[in-house]
């Protein structure tokens, strides 16, 4: 390996959602799901060969213990290449997703990794190799590999290795994401225990892949068309759909707060007086606010504080 190699990798947001996998070992998908990343918000990972022989993991400068679970499957996941070779390595993993901002650092965090371990093992794989490797991480980090809109393609392989993201050629500057971070309870059911409580208990899951399937249609013909109410609506409905199949699980599962449904309603109020503004949320409380550069100012007043992202620039 190399002394020591580096890698960047951007956080995205799912405007068709990924709910539900067809395979949990290997994290491949019921449905295809489509992201746009976030330009430099993301995951900084370095990967130094270790001088004194023993796997260390930092996560901003802290050093992390081996048995709690951001070590121990960050290591797990380097042992798929390093498969049995005796190559410590010291693992440096930064975020600059701003912790107000509510972000999850996973798909960024496998995808950086991905690349970092691409690089120090010197293996020059394909990105879309790299795509399904990181992707066994966490599943959407295979959508973090690449900038811009991407597409998660389900594959139908049962090794996965068809099951990646792929780069949709389309730009749209002056596209804004806002992160609206509510006031969080107490710990939500992670994404891989949530889906497979929606599976097993709620019947209206049954639906979510034919919402799945039109959805991704309609947000292709958004972006090719740069129809930007058509891409807001259906990611908004689409994120609402993903939400009612948690909700009609057992037990229960909400993940939203009073918090988030005030701000629901503040955005819905926003359209009626003619603002172009739309949502998403993911398996947490906080909201992902979708508007275009023009109608800033007007979503920063009725969201004060609202961190803004441009994924194209503007
Ligand atoms: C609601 O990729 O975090 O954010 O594959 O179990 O690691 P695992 O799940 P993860 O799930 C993300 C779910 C989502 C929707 C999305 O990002 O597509």
């Amino acid at each position: 390996p190399q002394d020591a190699a580096e890698a960047f990798a951007p956080s995205n947001i799912a405007l068709c959602k990924y709910w539900g996998k067809r395979d949990a070992e290997l994290n491949l998908p019921i449905n295809n799901s489509l992201s746009v990343s976030l330009g430099h918000l993301g995951t900084r990972t370095r990967l130094e060969s270790a001088p004194d022989g023993t796997d260390r993991v930092y996560l901003n400068g802290v050093e992390q213990a081996q048995d709690q679970p951001f070590a121990a499957k960050l290591l797990a996941f380097v042992e798929l290449f390093r498969a049995g070779r005796a190559l410590p390595v010291h693992v440096h993993t930064e975020n600059n997703i701003p912790t107000a901002a509510g972000l999850a650092s996973s798909a960024s965090g496998f995808a950086a990794l991905t690349l970092a371990l691409d690089r120090w093992l010197q293996l020059g794989l394909a990105p879309e190799v790299l795509s399904a490797f990181a992707r066994m991480g966490s599943g959407s980090a295979c959508r973090s590999l690449f900038e811009g809109f991407v597409e998660w393609r389900d594959g139908i392989h049962d090794d996965g290795m068809d099951s990646h993201g792929v780069p949709i050629p389309a730009r749209w500057p002056g596209l804004q994401i806002g992160l609206v971070k509510v006031a969080t309870g107490e710990k939500a059911v992670g994404s891989r225990a949530g889906m497979q409580r929606t599976i097993e208990t709620a019947h209206l899951y049954q639906s979510w892949p034919l919402q799945a399937a039109a959805d991704l249609e309609k947000l292709h013909q958004a972006i090719a068309s740069r129809d930007f109410a058509l891409l807001g609506q259906t990611a908004e409905q689409n994120a609402l759909s993903m939400h009612a199949t948690m909700i009609a699980s057992w037990p229960p599962l909400l993940y939203w707060q009073p918090e988030s449904v005030a701000a629901m309603q503040r955005v819905w109020q926003l359209r009626e007086a003619g603002l172009a503004v739309y949502f998403t949320m993911d398996a947490g409380p906080n909201l992902k606010l979708l508007f275009e550069v023009q109608d800033r100012p007007a979503v920063e007043a009725a969201f004060p504080g609202l961190e803004v992202v441009a994924p194209f620039g503007d």
